[in-house]
């Protein structure tokens, strides 16, 4: 299957998806880079290892460029799946239309709590800490719309300690990332995800 993945920072869970690609675990390939931000890690670390790179949202330079240009991109890049890493722009409505049920975000928080829009970065886990919860933990989901209301399609629970900083618990979170989006998106490359009646997503194990 082709990916994008759609950075705008460090670009670390992107790294490992596409390691996972190399070593074979995604059976998969990392096609385009889309970001926000030409200078970010993510863009850096593309540009090493010859993918692609494209600036989205992009007003002026080198040239006007519309959700409906990037649509147009994607699809000649033939793009199966879009997967934010860390993308900080709201996905315009002609991409979430023209990939319906094609587009994964991961979010660093037990969704549906502590997402929307303010919610990212360590605000998400200083928020968590303050309000006493014991777990955490990332979410990925399908995308929408909104800022972190589509479909759940996988989590895992990290323990949130006595005296995290936020710093401390990002980390711990970040880690396990890492690991979902990798075995996640192994199971959407198999096609693996099936719908349950009520709309749902589940990853069916590999048998
Ligand atoms: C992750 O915590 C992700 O959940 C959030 O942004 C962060 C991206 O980290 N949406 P990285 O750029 O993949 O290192």
């Amino acid at each position: 299957k082709r990916l994008a993945v759609f950075v705008s920072g460090g670009g670390s869970n992107f790294k490992a998806i596409h390691e996972a690609t190399l070593k074979g675990s995604v059976l998969g390939d990392v096609v385009v880079l889309v970001t926000n931000k030409g200078d970010c890690g993510g863009a850096a670390y593309a540009k090493e290892y010859g993918i692609p790179v494209v600036l989205f949202p992009r007003r002026k330079e080198p040239q006007p460029f519309s959700p409906s240009d990037l649509v147009t991109t994607l699809r000649e890049f033939k793009v199966d799946f879009i997967l934010l890493a860390g993308y900080l722009k709201l996905i315009p409505v002609e991409l979430v239309q023209h990939y319906q049920k094609r587009i994964l975000n991961i979010h660093p928080s037990l969704l549906p709590a502590f997402g929307g829009k303010g919610y990212y970065g360590l605000k998400v886990h200083k928020a968590v800490i303050s309000s006493g919860a014991r777990y955490s933990g990332p979410t990925i989901h399908f995308v929408d719309e909104e800022f972190d209301t589509g479909r759940i399609l996988a989590q895992r629970v990290v323990p949130v300690c006595a005296f995290d900083t936020p710093e401390e618990l990002a980390a711990r979170v970040l880690h396990e990332e890492h690991h979902l989006y990798v075995d996640v998106v192994a199971a959407l490359c198999e096609d693996r995800i099936i719908w349950r009646d009520d709309g749902v997503p589940l990853i069916q194990s590999k048998e």
